[in-house]
């Protein structure tokens, strides 16, 4: 028998960045008793990496703005992947929640006549994100905590969970460990809220931290929930690239916001040179007018730089793969250059970017008020994720919900920045309302002891096994292989090559040993991390596989074309009854008359 303490809740949130504590704090005031798991301590959440702002039809700045525009932007970035009614919820309740997360406390950049201050963001026709300089995340996530910690509800930091349980067709609850002492831990609870964040760990270079391993996506596909969309991985264009130590952390699209251009090693802004049809009329055809339109004309068009990011990140690795980008294999992002417009462009740039003036100050010795940046593509995001319904945020499983990075719909084949801050806040809320309802109205659940026997010997295998390799180069090649063939760019052969890639590393996966004990062992963390970055990037190579078009975040170098035919249905991805990975396609949600007119009115 392995000893584990069980702890019992109406509601157990996974996850404790922005959506799974807007989530805890609505199913508590709804009545639950709720608890939250995190990987990580209170406070450290992929949430704060959304530095710029929150994306929500304010008008504030453009009084042109409204929910309509907002819902047309966000399904055109997502090239109308997006289930419709999601994209309709957030659009309509992310302004509600902006004024709502201020009353808790928020603190915001303002207009000169005391309003939230918006700025442009890619893919935004009016400047649409709140902000307070570039750490609106932190701001958020510090603000939810506060309000969070008045509620009542039980935290347990540092702490993973190792598989769902069931109670017949229902959720039970969830089995994990402790990682500092590594004690066993039972979560009996009657809805489960999966708010676990992204995938980033399973690409070399990335903005994400340890912790982003994909577990949320592969606990909710071994109990028989369907992930979707998986083939759409969104690159964030600007990632620092020197020195190798910080590759990959981001730095904020809120610097093209603010009039950060992009440039080549030969000083030529190329994106210019290729402007996608969609966005043809919304985009400037000089620098000049780019400018106007950042500093608020209003007749003018947007710069190309605020083009959506998967069109950018792909524009970066042309520039850099024909031989010009810069010293270290990125492109230059300039925002010093603004000191030919602007009499105190230093200290503007302090004031609005202060982050990232630290950041590229102490990490790379650079004074981005003086200096160009260099920058490229870092692993940011992850558009697929479990399958809701788009008004609960439930999973096909009865009492499992997800929100946030972990769900799938809202973006279809590629987000728009600062749509993720206010997906957290909209569908968090709904989904912790929707939990809290479930675990109300469906009584309570039994969990069976020998399931839970069973998950804590096979998390204790890799003490037993001696002779196996360590964890951490299983890792790393997986990394690398993701990135090389599951990447920016990808092809039919490569993707095939990935999924026997894949089957190699799942064999030496079963096979890893680490040394010592259960306590504060960061080996045994990376052993267990295996299986959820294993099954995501699985699923990821499939949906790529079966994807034979290029369309948003998913560019295909065999099939660079869009084709309309793929337009029409999602990539669904399920475990099959012989526990081989399936992979289905799925109609697209109909979308109703009023929003397909809104969609041909905002054309
Ligand atoms: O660039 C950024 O500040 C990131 C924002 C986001 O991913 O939403």
């Amino acid at each position: 028998m392995v000893g584990y303490e069980t702890h019992d809740y109406d509601v157990l949130v996974i996850g404790a960045g922005g959506a799974g504590l807007r989530a805890a704090i609505e199913a508590s005031a709804g009545g639950a008793a709720v608890g939250v798991v995190t990987k990580s301590l209170l406070g450290k959440a992929h949430t704060v990496m959304a530095e710029g702002g929150i994306a929500a039809a304010l008008g504030n700045v453009d009084d042109r703005d409204n929910w309509k525009v907002h819902f047309a932007d966000t399904m055109r970035g997502g090239q109308y992947l997006n289930n419709p009614r999601m994209a309709e919820l957030h659009a309509r309740e992310a302004p509600a929640r902006v004024r709502e997360l201020e009353a808790w406390g928020a603190l915001f950049d303002r207009t000169r006549d005391g309003r939230i201050l918006q700025r442009n963001f890619g893919g935004h026709k009016y400047p649409r994100l709140a902000h307070v300089g570039d750490r609106t995340g932190l701001e958020m996530i510090r603000t939810l905590q506060d309000h969070g910690v008045h509620q009542g509800i039980d935290v347990h930091m540092e702490h993973t969970i190792l598989t769902l349980l069931k109670d017949g067709e229902r959720v039970a609850g969830a089995f994990g460990y402790d990682r500092q002492r590594g004690r066993f831990k039972l979560f009996r609870a009657r809805a489960v809220v999966l708010a676990t964040g992204g995938i980033g760990r399973a690409y070399q270079v990335t903005s994400n931290s340890w912790e982003y391993t994909g577990d949320g996506l592969s606990l909710a596909y071994h109990v028989g929930a369907t992930l979707m969309d998986m083939e759409f991985v969104q690159f964030h264009p600007t990632g620092m690239v020197w020195p190798p130590s910080v590759r990959g952390i981001l730095v904020t699209e809120g610097v093209r916001g603010e009039g950060g251009v992009l440039k080549n090693s030969q000083g030529r802004r190329f994106l210019f040179d290729d402007i996608p049809p969609l966005y043809k009329e919304q985009t400037a055809t000089d620098p000049d007018e780019g400018w106007r339109y950042t500093q608020g004309d209003k007749s003018a068009r947007r710069p190309p730089e605020l083009l959506t990011r998967d069109h950018v990140a792909r524009c970066i690795v042309r520039e850099v793969r024909e031989g010009r980008g810069s010293p270290h294999g990125g492109v230059y992002l300039d925002i010093a250059w603004i000191k030919e417009k602007l009499p105190n462009a230093a200290e503007h740039i302090k004031k609005k970017l202060p982050s990232m003036y630290h950041q590229f100050k102490q990490l790379a010795d650079v004074d981005i008020t003086r200096e160009p940046m260099e920058v490229g593509p870092t692993m940011h995001y992850m558009m697929g994720g479990v399958r809701v319904d788009a008004d609960t945020q439930m999973s096909d499983v009865p009492g499992l919900f997800a929100a946030g990075e972990c769900a799938a719909g809202l973006h279809g084949a590629n987000r728009l920045g600062g749509n993720s801050l206010s997906d957290l806040l909209v569908f968090g809320k709904r989904a912790g309302e929707h939990a809290a309802c479930f675990a109300r109205e469906r009584g309570g659940v039994a969990v069976s002891e020998d399931e839970v026997e069973a998950a804590a010997r096979r998390a204790l295998e890799p003490f037993e096994r001696t002779s196996g390799e360590g964890p951490y180069q299983v890792q790393r090649d997986l990394q690398a292989m993701m990135q090389n063939w599951v990447g920016i760019v990808r092809r039919g052969d490569e993707l095939r090559q990935a999924l026997d890639a894949l089957a190699a590393l799942r064999g030496r996966a079963a096979n890893v040993s680490v040394g010592g004990n259960r306590e504060y062992n960061p080996g045994w963390h990376t052993a267990l991390d295996l299986e959820s970055l294993l099954t995501v990037s699985e699923a990821v190579a499939r949906a790529a596989i079966e994807r034979k078009e290029s369309r948003g975040a998913h560019f295909r170098d065999d099939y660079p074309q869009k084709d309309e035919a793929y337009a029409t249905f999602n990539i669904l991805v399920r475990r099959g009854a012989d526990g081989e990975m399936r992979v289905e396609r799925a109609p697209r949600p109909a979308m109703s008359p009023e929003l397909q007119q809104i969609i041909e009115e905002m054309k």
